[in-house]
């Protein structure tokens, strides 16, 4: 697969690449997207395969600004309207009923429809040259099912590249965000109001002030995201979160036992081998988490111990991320300190 930089001819052969059927990975402000024709079922169909995701998730539909919202949803109510003049392009993904003519394929059977306009340059000018503007890119993140997802154009290839399913990379640079855009479902106002299935940079208390009504928790009874299955996001290393309080007493356990730690921390602490400072700030932390659970997890370490955010409004996408990549992992820092360590 070819890594292109970003320039009008790269642009226009991914473009007509994305219209022959093949998949393109691209940059988004959030994550890099595995990208395909939203109305060829086969194309879709691929970007499945290569994820070795399960047929019944969803993928987002990505739009250009100007493309219009009932050509793909309907019965849009006017939340959607002011939702997308206040954020797109941007961070947030609506799911909107889906209109009759689009495939099934892209809402893995759903009566639904994840729509989102990204604000990344590369990913407007290739949604603009796809179709003449009018088409929609399905695109879930560039990643296998459950990993971590990419925010550098080299995550793209460290998760495709020897496979041969992904015809070309689009290179913007690092992903500005770095976590999943917030996604709120708006196609069941009637009965079940706005409900916030995925929160990211987009709060539920923006949401609230553009619609007057506070998105609700997703009900745990009925997972419709991949993003909210309980483990996702995760490196292959065990990830554990740790408090500050606890958390030099931890390592320095985890050493005397005999262990390897890769530290992810954000509070100032002595230099230990293997570790990574994060922003203090949610929109750093969450801008720097990815690539560091990657560069983390290429340290052949027994644990990646990540030093806990606050709880609370803004860092709760940050919250969400790890506790996924935890969960997995449940009880590692016990079982390490309570079993041989390897020689
Ligand atoms: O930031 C993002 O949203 C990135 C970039 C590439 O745009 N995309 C992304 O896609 O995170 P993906 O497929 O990794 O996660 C999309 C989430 C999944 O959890 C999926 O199940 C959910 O959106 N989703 C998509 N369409 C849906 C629908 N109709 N109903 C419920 N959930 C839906
Ligand atoms: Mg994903």
């Amino acid at each position: 697969m070819d890594t292109q930089q970003f320039d009008a001819a790269a642009i226009d052969a991914a473009a007509r690449a994305l219209e022959s059927g093949a998949l393109v990975a691209f940059p988004t402000e959030t994550v890099y997207g595995l990208g395909a024709d939203a109305e060829n079922p086969a194309a879709v169909a691929a970007i499945y395969a290569a994820k070795g995701r399960p047929q019944d998730h969803p993928v987002i539909v990505h739009l250009a600004p100007e493309a219009p919202l009932d050509y793909w949803a309907c019965d849009i109510p006017p939340q959607a309207q002011a939702l997308a003049a206040a954020f797109w392009p941007g961070p947030l993904t609506m799911i909107l009923k889906r209109a009759p003519n689009i495939p099934d394929a892209v809402s893995g059977g759903q009566d639904t429809v994840g729509l989102r306009c990204p604000a990344h340059p590369v990913a407007l000018a290739l949604l603009r040259a796809f179709k003449g503007g009018k088409g929609g890119v399905a695109a879930p993140s560039a990643n296998k099912f459950g990993h971590v997802s990419p925010t550098l154009a080299e995550h793209v290839q460290q998760e495709f590249g020897s496979d041969g399913s992904v015809a070309m990379v689009l290179d913007g640079g690092p992903s500005q965000v770095g976590i999943e855009s917030t996604i709120v479902d708006l196609s069941r106002l009637d009965t079940h109001g706005p409900v916030l299935l995925r929160p990211g940079q987009i709060s539920a208390e923006a949401i609230a002030a553009v619609i007057d009504q506070m998105p609700a928790a997703p009900d745990a009874a009925a997972p419709r995201a991949s993003g909210t299955l309980e483990s996702h996001y995760a490196p292959h290393t065990p990830v554990a979160m740790q408090e500050r309080a606890t958390l030099l007493d931890t390592v320095a356990a985890l050493h005397g036992a005999g262990r390897k730690v890769a530290l992810i921390h954000m509070s100032d602490m002595p230099a230990t081998h293997a570790a990574l400072r994060l922003p203090a700030a949610p929109d750093g932390f969450a801008h720097a988490l990815y690539a560091a659970l990657r560069a983390m997890d290429g340290q052949g370490a027994d644990v990646i111990l990540v030093e806990a955010p606050p709880q609370g409004g803004d860092w709760l996408g940050v919250n969400d991320r790890l506790r996924r990549a935890a969960h997995g992992s449940t009880g590692i820092v016990h079982g390490l300190l309570n079993s041989q360590a390897k020689v």
